[in-house]
């Protein structure tokens, strides 16, 4: 078993030939959802997305990529069968996808947005601690600070499998500390860490156990297509 944590970062916006060359990759249920994008940018983005994952994951199982089969977890979370653990997320033309044998995993990334109200939205949605920790940046900081943590938080709440629908003011990601209220056993299950992107990106990986590192690599579009 590997103990590592790939993740691997694609960029979704394609000329039209290589999306079309792409999109019988994906299963009869993907192209139909693909269709309900109202929006063309979405829906390419979505096709290119798919095919990113299944690519991918055929790389690293040595398989063709329509022959996976996922299956999907009460809230949505896609996965295979076999000891292989994969969790997407992606912001505009930006995917990230991180891959471990070691256990559950979530990702998230994110554009770094200013221009809100980071602290207001903080104190709605992130721990006292972690509101907190936040209101402690200078202004010019905290844009990028609410992001570094709120990924974090997604990051977690996607490995368990739960998105949103878990409460994230039960718990705290912050850079070296992770904890989730009134639950040793599930805040020393798990490590959250940011996966540095270059530019206005903020991501972050959760997974089982400690002692892991995210190995960052670009995708190359060209090397899924086998030899
Ligand atoms: C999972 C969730 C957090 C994604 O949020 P997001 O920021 O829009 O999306 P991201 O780009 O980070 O991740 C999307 C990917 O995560 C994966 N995913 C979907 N559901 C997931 C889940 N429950 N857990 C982990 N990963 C999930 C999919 O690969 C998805 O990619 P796709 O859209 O191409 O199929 C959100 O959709 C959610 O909370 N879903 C759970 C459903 C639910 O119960 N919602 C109630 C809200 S109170």
């Amino acid at each position: 078993m590997s103990a590592e944590v790939d993740v691997l970062v694609a960029r979704l916006d394609l000329p039209a030939a290589e999306l079309a060359a792409l999109l019988p990759l994906l299963d009869e249920g993907e192209r139909a959802r693909a269709q309900r994008y109202g929006r063309e940018i979405l829906r390419s983005r979505f096709i290119a997305g798919r095919a990113f994952l299944r690519m991918a994951l055929a790389v690293r199982l040595d398989t063709d990529p329509r022959r996976l089969r996922f299956t999907y977890g009460p809230r949505g979370k896609p996965a295979l069968d076999g000891p292989l653990r994969f969790n997407l997320s992606h912001t505009d033309d930006v995917a990230l996808l991180a891959l471990s044998e070691r256990g559950e995993i979530g990702a998230d990334v994110e554009r770094v947005r200013p221009g809100m109200d980071h602290v207001a939205l903080a104190q709605r949605v992130f721990s006292a601690r972690e509101t907190a920790w936040l209101v402690a940046h200078s202004e010019a900081e905290r844009p990028k600070a609410f992001f570094d943590c709120w990924t974090a938080k997604e990051a977690y709440v996607k490995a368990r499998g739960d998105g949103l629908a878990f409460p994230l003011q039960a718990f705290h990601a912050l850079p070296g500390q992770f904890a989730v209220y009134d639950d040793r056993r599930e805040s020393e299950r798990w490590s959250v860490l940011p996966a540095p992107l270059a530019g206005d990106l903020s991501a972050a990986v959760a997974a089982e156990g400690d002692g892991w590192r995210p190995t960052l690599r670009e995708w190359r579009w060209g090397e899924g297509e086998g030899p």
